[in-house]
Order: C-alpha cells, then sequence, then structure tokens
C-alpha cells in the first residue's frame, strides 16, 4: 500500500479518531464491553466512550488465536473505516516454550541461539494473533538489586548490543509483510531504565552524558540499527525529565541525531506519570509533554484521547504532530501487512501445531544448557549415577523455574529438578522439601536430615521465587532468604559432600553458600525445559559452558561493582594491602565474588603463546592476536576466549577492561587450537570531551582470558 493510500486513511479521519490510534488498551478491556456496549469493570476508569475503542489503535496482552480473532474481526465491524487493531504483547523470553531468562541468555555468550530463540518465540506468538512484542529489553544493569535485571543481558555494553541485535533479527526477519510467523520488535526502555538509583524500581536516573552514550544508549542503539521497529519510554527520569517528556532524547537524540522513524510507544500510563514526578500539573500537561516530547502511543492511560484534540484547538499543539504520529501507526500496521490481512498470522490449527511442539522445547534446552554457569566445582561434580543423591530444597519439586514474563508458560508442564534427575538415576534420588522459600519448620529440618543421611551426595535446590524478580521486585538483601541458609547449615552439619544449584533472577551475595558447598550451579531461571537441562549438566551428560554476563558481589557494599570500571588515582595494589590511602573498603576486597565472564566446565583450558602480529598499529592497519588454548582435561568442553583492551592514557579516563571480542571454542581431550582475533582502530574509539568518537594515539593494553580477572597481557602502540 502506498504512502498516499495512508494518507488517503488520515484525510478521512476526524480529529478523534486520529487521536484514538494514539491509544493502547490492555486486554482486560475486550471482557469488560457489556452486552449494551457500554464498559464495565475496573477498565470504566480510564473514562473513554465505546466509540473511541471502535477507533483504538492498539491493545496489549490479548493472545490466543481464538480471542484475537474475534475481537479483531468484531474492531472490523466497528471501524468505520476498516483500520485493524495491532495486537502488541510482552514476548520476552518465550511465548509457551519458555526459553532461561534474558539473563541467562546474556551468560550464554551464544548470539545465534539466542536469535533462534527469539524466531521461536515470535512463531509461537504469531499464530497466537500477536503483532508485536515489547522486547529486546536493551538496559544495562549494573545493580543487581532492581528486580528487572532478570530481564537484560547485563553488564556490558558490547555484549548486550549483539544479544539486541540477535534479539531483533529473531522477532522480526527480514520480510514482515510476508512472514507471518514474525512479529516486530519494541526494544526498551529508552533509556537507562536499569541505572535506578538504589536498585529501587521506578527510581530516579542520573547520569552524564558520558556515561549515557557509552555505557547505556548502545544496546537500544544496536536493535535500531538492527531495524527494530518500535521503542519504549522508560519510566524514569533522564537529566531531571521523564524518558516520556523528555523532548531531547525522544526528538532531538532518537529521531533527529538517530534518523530512527519507527513507532514510539509510552512504558504502562508513564504519560500521566508525568504528574507525580513533578513536571506536569494535570492530564492535560502530561499529554502536551509527551506529543512534543515525541511519544506516538499512550499505552494505558486516557491522557492523550481527553486532551490532545482541545490542545490542537487551543491552538497549542500543531496537528501536524499528532498526524506524524498516526502515521507512524499507521505505517507499522502496513508494514505488517494488516491492511490486507488483519488477521495475519493467527491460526488455530497452527497454533495447536507449532505451540510447545518438540522441536521449539529442544532449542529452549540447548540454551539452558548453555546458559547455566558452574560458579565452584570442588570435584565433586559431575555426580555419578550410582550415587544416592539426596535433593533437597524448596525447588526439588518445584515448575517455578520458568522466570517472569512467562505468562503464557505453565509451572505445571515444566518437569522439575528431581522428577528430571529421576529420568538419568532412577532408583537413586531420594527427595525432601527441606524449606520453603522463606520458611523453613522444625518437620522439614528433620525430614532433610534423615533423606539426607542416608545419601551419598547432596543437592540443595535454592534460590528465589519467580516473583522475586522482575517488575517491581527489587530487594535490598540479596543474600538468600534466611530459611534456606538455615537449611544450608543444618546440611554442613552433616559432613556430607554438598552441591547447590541455584534458581533466580538475579546475582546473588553467596554468603552462606558459596563457602559451604563443595560446588555451586547457577541455573537461573533456566525456562521450560530447565529442570531436564540442569539435570544433565549435574550428570556430566552435557559439560557446563556459561560465563557470567554480569559480577557477583561479594556484598551488597559494593553495588554497583562492574568489570570495566576506572582504575583512580589510588588505585588499590593488591586485595591485601594494607596501605590506607588507596581506594578501598575497611571491610570487604574491591573485587567482586566473581567477575564479568566468569564460569568453570567439568574439563580445564590453558591459554598459552599470547602473540601479537606487531607492537604497533596505524589507523588502517589491523593487529593479529594469536593464543594457542588447550583442553587439558579429560573431558569435551567448551571454552569462552575473552578479549578485552585498555586505553591507558585516554583523552578522557578509560575502563580497566573492555570486552572486544570473544570466540567459543569446542575442544576434546587434549585439544589445541589457535584463536586468532584482529583489532583495528575503529575498536580504540571512544566518545572524547567533545563527544567526538574517536582514538587516541599511544599505548594499549590487551587482555585475553577465559574472564575479565584471570587474563594474560600484551600491549601495543596506536600511532597516527
Ligand atoms: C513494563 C514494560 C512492559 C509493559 C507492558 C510495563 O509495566 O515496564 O516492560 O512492556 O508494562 O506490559
Amino acid at each position: 500500500m502506498s504512502r498516499q493510500r495512508l494518507e488517503h486513511y488520515l484525510e478521512q479521519m476526524t480529529l478523534d479518531e486520529k487521536i484514538a490510534q494514539l491509544l493502547q488498551l490492555a486486554a482486560p478491556f475486550y471482557d469488560e464491553v457489556g452486552d449494551e456496549g457500554q464498559i464495565t469493570g475496573p477498565m470504566e476508569s480510564l473514562g473513554i466512550t465505546v466509540e473511541t475503542v471502535h477507533n483504538v489503535g492498539s491493545v496489549l496482552g490479548v493472545s490466543g488465536a481464538e480471542k484475537v480473532i474475534s475481537v479483531q474481526q468484531s474492531h472490523m465491524k466497528n471501524n468505520k473505516h476498516g483500520i485493524p487493531l495491532l495486537f502488541m504483547a510482552d514476548i520476552v523470553h518465550g511465548y509457551k516454550t519458555i526459553f532461561p531468562i534474558p539473563l541467562a541468555m546474556g551468560c550464554s555468550w551464544d548470539i545465534k541461539l539466542a536469535e533462534r530463540s527469539a524466531e521461536i518465540a515470535a512463531r509461537e506468538a504469531a499464530v497466537s494473533g500477536i503483532h508485536v512484542t515489547f522486547a529486546p529489553m536493551a538496559d544495562l544493569v549494573r545493580d543487581p538489586r532492581w528486580g528487572r535485571v532478570m530481564e537484560s543481558t547485563g553488564e556490558d555494553p558490547y555484549l548486550n548490543s549483539l544479544f539486541a541485535r540477535a534479539m531483533v533479527r529473531g522477532f522480526q526477519g527480514s520480510d514482515l509483510k510476508n512472514d507471518k510467523e514474525r512479529v516486530a520488535s519494541c526494544v526498551k526502555h529508552f533509556a537507562a531504565y536499569g541505572l535506578a538509583e538504589g536498585g529501587r524500581d521506578y527510581n530516579t536516573v542520573d547520569l552524564s552524558e558520558r556515561q549515557l552514550r557509552e555505557y547505556y544508549l548502545p544496546a537500544y542503539k544496536a536493535a535500531l540499527d538492527e531495524g527494530a521497529e518500535l521503542i519504549m519510554t522508560s519510566f524514569n527520569t533522564i537529566d531531571g525529565i521523564p524518558a516520556s517528556g523528555n523532548r531531547r532524547l525522544m526528538r532531538d537524540l532518537l529521531r533527529g541525531e538517530w534518523g530512527f522513524e519507527g513507532v514510539t510507544i509510552s512504558d504502562w500510563a508513564a504519560i500521566k506519570e508525568m504528574i507525580p514526578h513533578g513536571v506536569a500539573e494535570d492530564e492535560r500537561e502530561a499529554a502536551l509533554k509527551a506529543i512534543i516530547a515525541g511519544v506516538d502511543i499512550d499505552m494505558m492511560t486516557s491522557s492523550y484521547v481527553h486532551y490532545l484534540a482541545q490542545l490542537v484547538a487551543d491552538g497549542i499543539v500543531d496537528e501536524a504532530l499528532i498526524d506524524e504520529a498516526v502515521m507512524r501507526v499507521l505505517q507499522l500496521k502496513e508494514k505488517l501487512g494488516l491492511f490486507e490481512e488483519p488477521l495475519r498470522g493467527a491460526d488455530v490449527v497452527a497454533e495447536r501445531e507449532i505451540i510447545y511442539c518438540e522441536e521449539h522445547r529442544k532449542v529452549a534446552k540447548e540454551l539452558a544448557l548453555k546458559s547455566c554457569v558452574l560458579l565452584k566445582n570442588n570435584d565433586v561434580l559431575p555426580l555419578n549415577k550410582n550415587q544416592k543423591v539426596a535433593v533437597i530444597g524448596p525447588f526439588a519439586l518445584s515448575g517455578d523455574i520458568l522466570g517472569n514474563w512467562s505468562w503464557n508458560g505453565s509451572t505445571e508442564l515444566t518437569k522439575n529438578l528431581a522428577e528430571s534427575m529421576k529420568v538419568i538415576s532412577p532408583s537413586n534420588i531420594i527427595i525432601a522439601e527441606g524449606c520453603s522459600i522463606d520458611k523453613i519448620t522444625e518437620p522439614q529440618i528433620h525430614e532433610a536430615i534423615k533423606v539426607a543421611l542416608k545419601a551419598d551426595i547432596l543437592v540443595l535446590a535454592l534460590g528465589e521465587s519467580s516473583e522475586m524478580s522482575g517488575e517491581a521486585s527489587s530487594r535490598s538483601n540479596i543474600k538468600l532468604p534466611e530459611a534456606q541458609l538455615q537449611l544450608v547449615q543444618f546440611m554442613k552439619q552433616l559432613d556430607k559432600p554438598m552441591v547447590v544449584v541455584l534458581f533466580n533472577g538475579r546475582p546473588l551475595d553467596l554468603h552462606g553458600v558459596y563457602e559451604e558447598a563443595n560446588a555451586v550451579l547457577e541455573a537461573w531461571f533456566p525456562g521450560s525445559e530447565g529442570g531436564v537441562a540442569v539435570a544433565e549438566l549435574l550428570y556430566g551428560a552435557a559439560n557446563p559452558s556459561g560465563r557470567l554476563s554480569m559480577s557477583f558481589p561479594y556484598a551488597v557494599g559494593q553495588i554497583p561493582v562492574y568489570y570495566n570500571h576506572f582504575n583512580t588515582g589510588r588505585p588499590k595494589p593488591s586485595e591485601d594491602t594494607t596501605e590506607k590511602y588507596v581506594t578501598h573498603y575497611l571491610d570487604i576486597p574491591n573485587a567482586p565474588l566473581l567477575p564479568f565472564g566468569y564460569g568453570l566446565s567439568y574439563t580445564s583450558f590453558t591459554y598459552k603463546d599470547l602473540v601479537l602480529s606487531s607492537n604497533e598499529i596505524n589507523e588502517t592497519d589491523s593487529l593479529q592476536i594469536k593464543v594457542k588454548i588447550t583442553n587439558e582435561g579429560k573431558l569435551s568442553g567448551v571454552e569462552t576466549v575473552q578479549l578485552y583492551i585498555r586505553d591507558v592514557s585516554g583523552e578522557v579516563v578509560r575502563p580497566m577492561k573492555e570486552l572486544k571480542a570473544f570466540r567459543k571454542v569446542e575442544l576434546a581431550p587434549g585439544q589445541s587450537r589457535e584463536i586468532t582475533f584482529e583489532i583495528t582502530e575503529e575498536h580504540l574509539r571512544y566518545y572524547h570531551s567533545d563527544f567526538s568518537f574517536t582514538s587516541d594515539s599511544g599505548r594499549f593494553e590487551l587482555f585475553v582470558g577465559p574472564n575479565s580477572r584471570d587474563t594474560m597481557n600484551a600491549a601495543f602502540r596506536l600511532k597516527k
């Protein structure tokens, strides 16, 4: 359909009809329109008319082909222009086949598999009638107290950008119009939502332009460069102005500097929330600020539908601003082929065949296998099928391992850990609950001790319930709940080898667990096939290969603690220094417990012969970096070889290390491989004091290793 055709629609519409295109309603609306056409239930409080509902542009959270078809069909009857509804939803880590949470996926460092997971999520969502997913979440996070850390791929701008791009490719494919098994992608939450002060959700964000551009913006930009069709505002302020009314962010930077032409949408009620933020007296002022800033769709408030028309009539808002926003919404509908096929991919038969099919679950399992991170292993893993294993803890028999944003997932269908271990070792698994997530009783303790005493080895299945991370689920104490720490203490007294498997949504403070256990496997919320995957990892049917995409703090008092920090003018020479006037804490180390990039395997790898092709490059050369990796153990395994760089004399201070490249290599026992990386001047660029993105001549340090801490070093010079 040509642009003229879309403009024709625009010309036919009244101002009110146009503004209704900019409203997004949530699913309950479609259950709350009474027989007489009146709106009932909680949705009545929005105070909108049925006439508005008939002209609404998009809906959020309605899914299932049958329901979508019926809502769309009745909408098409009621909308006099024949403009179809857009169906949007949060398909963040799967629709019904649930993949590991994004933070876990980040730990896979497997970009291709992430893309495939998004493709599958899109496929299941599309046959269920969804057109747009509110994903990927590209927020960089350095604070594990923030509950939404589970939705992020971690603390590194480079890795986050790779994942953001992969997710967009997977969701959208290359032809949204003809490929009806893809959905449009809405990257969120623009911008810097992950920096909420104190890790408290919805809290103030305040950062320098340098921090914003260097760390927080790259992953959103990467998603847009990959073609994401939409972007969602964040709830927070940026430089004192809420994102949804932030003209510099939404219009000058996003549209002007980056040239983004897709749809912008507020987060849930974020336009109206400019009132409590303290930048709008009322909804009228909030609507005015949002439309001027360039927010196209108002998610779930009636600020636009109630006030924009009057603002136009009063000559305060130029109708051209509204036309521009409506045009973008119509263009998105057109790109998705909705004018020709309002039902698009919604298909009751395909839904039955595709959703949660074996092929999809296989990929979910593969990603779960690659996302788990072995944090410690004092020779107790892998388990042996002949060992009597006591599986104890609240996650032994729990299907609550899908994580947040699994609203279509089924915990009943999900195989739990103990059940999955029994498949591998049918007669040697004994089970006790031990405690619930946050309570422990005498009978539970007795039962756990009784069961544990019969076993050769204990597997404690511990963690956070899925409700303990995600939106509005920040925690100040990020240790395991006290009841579980007590269970660890009781079990420790039995003097049996003890493995801890963790199911959780954030890097935890592992005091009370890490020292006590002989092995720790971080499983995160591993999704639909997570129980099966973890069981296979425990028994060595698969070898752990995940690497942390976010540091695990030594203690909450260190937060934010991240690998790409500055050195300061008084660096601490070593963790056991007695020097006073250096940057340090009196009571805890500076370093996190476990650094970015860290993860163990059942085999061991050595790094040798780090060789650079030259000790100097110029603007046109490239530098080859070679290193030899050997699998010294008895099992095949995958190593993630990481390359970091430091500019030691930037015009602006540069981080101690910055991830520039990595390579996953699979090696058989005894096998060696030479890995080659290539670095050019482009890798050395950053934002200077005038915000030019350039490099400095001079000395650079280069690090290669299995994580951001344990590296081999070399150096070279850039000559310009
Ligand atoms: C969340 C978004 C989500 C939206 C729609 C909001 O509360 O912040 O991430 O996309 O709801 O469900």
